[in-house]
């Protein structure tokens, strides 16, 4: 047991848990992808370079979607050239083949597709069925895989429960998962995109893929914490042993279909939770900290994450800019 550091939690390990994570930082896509907002590219720019100075290694940086489907993205082509000199993996978000190749002209390394387990939100997000989401997809993945290295990551939303649809069979879930690996993703993404989910239910769709031959190296887990639950089915997601988390500095983002939702698990709430737990990240939480702060001045008004709230002008913040 260590003494802790100002602004960090004692570490106490806890047995049956990874010795590192990676986490996969989203707030700049799907954080300001939901803000009311629309940030200048520029301020995404120095957001991005922010959050790779904290030690995030994997950071998304946009989407090349529709403009007119999510307006905040649409100056994608500006920021992308913009962050890509930076030491870090840059994800980017590609629904079809007109996205791939905006991507790759850009030279985007890493791409992912977005999925639904659901059919009300594969409507209402990509304008088609599951199966023609699918099928949308697969010369995505195939052409991605053929321009050498380009790692594809495959979200599923909706993975725990459906505003339209409500409890969301799990048989369903591994369905999909099944589909996007089978396609050639190199690995899955389980969305809670309304965060209805509990640790007891996190905990059986993992058993579920593991008893369907999905091997737990391949998938990451992104939870929103509307109910309170993202870092209690965070802890039972490590217990499986995943090892990719996703999450949003200073818990940016909201989802546009569960009302009062307080958006993605905040990065800074993960971390000082994984530091308690001896669990390595790589990341630098005063910095972090004060990146959060500084993009809520920009957005006008404070993150809701409790961890950037606590540390927030305690100085443990030391890297803290105007
Ligand atoms: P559609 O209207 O069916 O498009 O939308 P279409 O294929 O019929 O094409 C219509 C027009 O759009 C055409 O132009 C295309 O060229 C153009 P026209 O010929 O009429 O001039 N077009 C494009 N333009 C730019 N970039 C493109 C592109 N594709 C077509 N990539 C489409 C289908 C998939 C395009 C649309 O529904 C779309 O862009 N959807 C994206 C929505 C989105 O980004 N949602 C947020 C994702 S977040 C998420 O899913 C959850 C996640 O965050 C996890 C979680 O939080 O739980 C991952
Ligand atoms: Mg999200």
């Amino acid at each position: 047991m260590n003494a802790p550091e100002p602004g960090l939690p004692m570490v106490v390990p806890a047995d049956g848990l990874p010795a590192r994570v990676r986490i996969h930082e989203v707030g700049a896509r799907d954080g300001l992808q939901n803000e009311k907002a629309t940030v200048p590219a520029e301020v995404k720019a120095e957001f991005i370079r922010r959050l790779a100075a904290t030690g995030l290694t994997t950071i998304e940086a946009t989407s090349f979607v529709h403009p007119k489907w999510v307006p905040q993205l649409a100056d994608a082509e500006q920021l992308f050239p913009a962050v890509a000199d930076l030491p870090v993996d840059l994800p980017v978000l590609v629904p079809n083949e007109r996205g791939l190749d905006r991507a790759l002209a850009l030279g985007a390394r890493r791409v992912a597709v977005f999925a639904s387990a659901t059919e009300s939100f594969a409507k209402a997000n990509l304008n088609r069925t599951v199966d023609e989401a699918l099928a949308m997809f697969e010369p995505v993945v195939a052409r991605a895989k053929d321009a050498e290295g380009v790692h594809v990551r495959g979200y599923l939303s909706m993975c725990f429960g459906d505003p339209w649809e409500g409890a969301v069979p799990v048989e369903q879930v591994v369905k999909v998962c099944r589909a996007l690996l089978e396609m050639g993703c190199d690995e899955l993404s389980l969305g809670d995109t309304i965060g209805v989910a509990t640790p007891g239910h996190v905990s059986a769709l993992l058993t579920a893929l593991a008893e369907a031959g999905v091997p737990v190296s391949a998938l990451g887990v992104h939870f929103h914490d509307t109910y309170g639950q993202a870092l209690s089915n965070t802890y039972a997601a490590l217990r499986h042993g995943v090892t990719t988390v996703d999450a949003s500095a200073g818990g940016l983002g909201g989802c546009p279909y569960a009302k009062s939702a307080t958006g993605n698990l905040a990065t800074e709430d993960l971390v000082w939770m994984l530091r308690g737990l001896g669990i390595d990240t790589g990341v630098d939480l005063g910095s972090l900290v004060a990146t959060s702060v500084w993009m809520a001045a920009h957005l006008g008004r404070p993150s809701p994450s409790r961890t950037v709230r606590a540390l927030a002008g305690s100085g443990a913040d030391s890297h803290k800019e105007q």
